[in-house]
């Protein structure tokens, strides 16, 4: 049983890999599995709040009740969520946002050149999602992730600095993708707050549980 700690609450969840096309039948990914997003969603609809999943493409299924909108690049992603941020309390980062995506992505297939060549990929810049919430005047709540391979502590605390977010939640890169359970630490202007190591879904009541926490007292 979860206390409805989030009733009445609207939230905003981006899950998933975005992905990143280079012609009509290529693209550029990662291996985010979406899972940590999903089990996120599930728990804030548990918790009693209108979830709306912003997610790039999984294998996974529509955790009940909650309003999934699906996208392929950051992006549509960050168009998708700029027009759900208005209406929402809290916006929870959890993709894994492709960094850049294919300045010169073609519209026809690429073919192989007869002189042997491989084609020549240039790369713009894309958006930060998160960041972008976290300027909003009056915007909700954010909460963002930080995926590490090492120096977890410094590093979540110094990205939560510098994304002007109230919460960021780090992990291990190398544990976390893909797997089942994870081990998280909540960075916040009260300090560190390490979870121990847990299946996604009972991690993700415990972060939604002191998200709302959080969400509902002043914070800087
Ligand atoms: O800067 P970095 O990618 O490590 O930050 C990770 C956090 O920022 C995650 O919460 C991720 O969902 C979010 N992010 C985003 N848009 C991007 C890059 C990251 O929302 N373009």
């Amino acid at each position: 049983f979860q206390p409805k700690t989030l009733s009445g609450r609207q939230v905003l969840i981006t899950a998933g890999p975005t992905s990143e096309k280079i012609d009509p039948v290529r693209v550029l990914t990662n291996r985010s599995s979406g899972k940590m997003g999903y089990a996120i969603a599930q728990a804030a609809r548990e918790a009693g709040a209108q979830v709306v999943l912003v997610s790039g493409p999984t294998a996974l299924a529509t955790p009940y009740g909650v309003n999934r909108i699906n996208v392929e690049s950051a992006a549509q992603m960050h168009a998708a969520v700029m027009s759900e941020a208005r209406n929402s309390d809290i916006f929870i980062a959890v993709a894994a946002v492709a960094d850049w995506h294919v300045a010169n992505a073609s519209d026809s297939k690429l073919k192989k050149k007869a002189d042997g060549h491989a084609p020549e990929l240039q790369f713009s810049v894309n958006p930060d999602i998160l960041a972008d919430v976290a300027g909003m005047v009056s915007g909700p709540f954010c909460v963002g992730f930080a995926a590490e391979t090492e120096n977890l502590h410094q590093n979540a605390e110094a990205k939560r600095q510098r994304k002007g977010v109230p919460m960021l939640v780090g992990n291990l890169a190398q544990q976390a993708m893909n797997a089942d359970t994870t081990e998280l630490v909540l960075f916040s202007s009260q300090g560190a707050q390490a979870l121990p190591v847990l299946p996604k879904l009972d991690a993700a009541r415990r972060l939604v549980r002191e998200i709302a926490q959080q969400s509902s007292t002043p914070h800087q």
